[in-house]
């Protein structure tokens, strides 16, 4: 019995470290969700010049018009949708969509 606890202590702890592991390599992550969730229409640029960006009317995220915008203005898009773009209220969690922010404005 004292081993079966030891190895389900051992379980849990590998399982607590997997996940610290993930949150500390956050960049990484945020990067591979926007490559997964929003690159087809944005782009690996942020242009929004994919097809299917154009065909939608995704804009430039470089764009004044979007710079102008504040983060929250960007936040509440993405959680929420607008016109052709798709919200991701359940998709993605607040952090997630913070972070994608975040990203979204290192492009270049
Ligand atoms: C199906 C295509 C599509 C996908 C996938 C998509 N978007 Fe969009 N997105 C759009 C379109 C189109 C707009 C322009 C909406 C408008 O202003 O009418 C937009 C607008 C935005 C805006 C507001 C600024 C702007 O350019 O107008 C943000 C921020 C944004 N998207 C972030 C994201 C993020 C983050 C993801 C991934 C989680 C994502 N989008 C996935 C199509 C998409």
């Amino acid at each position: 019995m004292g081993t079966m606890r030891s190895l389900l202590m051992q379980a849990v702890l590998t399982a607590a470290l997997l996940t610290l592991g993930a949150a500390g390599a956050w960049a990484e992550d945020t990067a591979a969700l926007y490559k997964s969730k929003c690159q087809a229409c944005h782009g690996p640029d942020g242009k929004g010049d994919t097809a299917a960006g154009k065909k939608l009317g995704a804009k430039d995220f470089h764009s004044l018009e979007v710079a102008k915008m504040s983060d929250v203005e960007l936040f509440d898009i993405t959680k929420k949708g607008k016109d052709k773009m798709p919200g991701y209220d359940k998709k993605l969690t607040d952090d997630q969509i913070k972070d994608l922010i975040k990203y979204i404005r290192t492009l270049k």
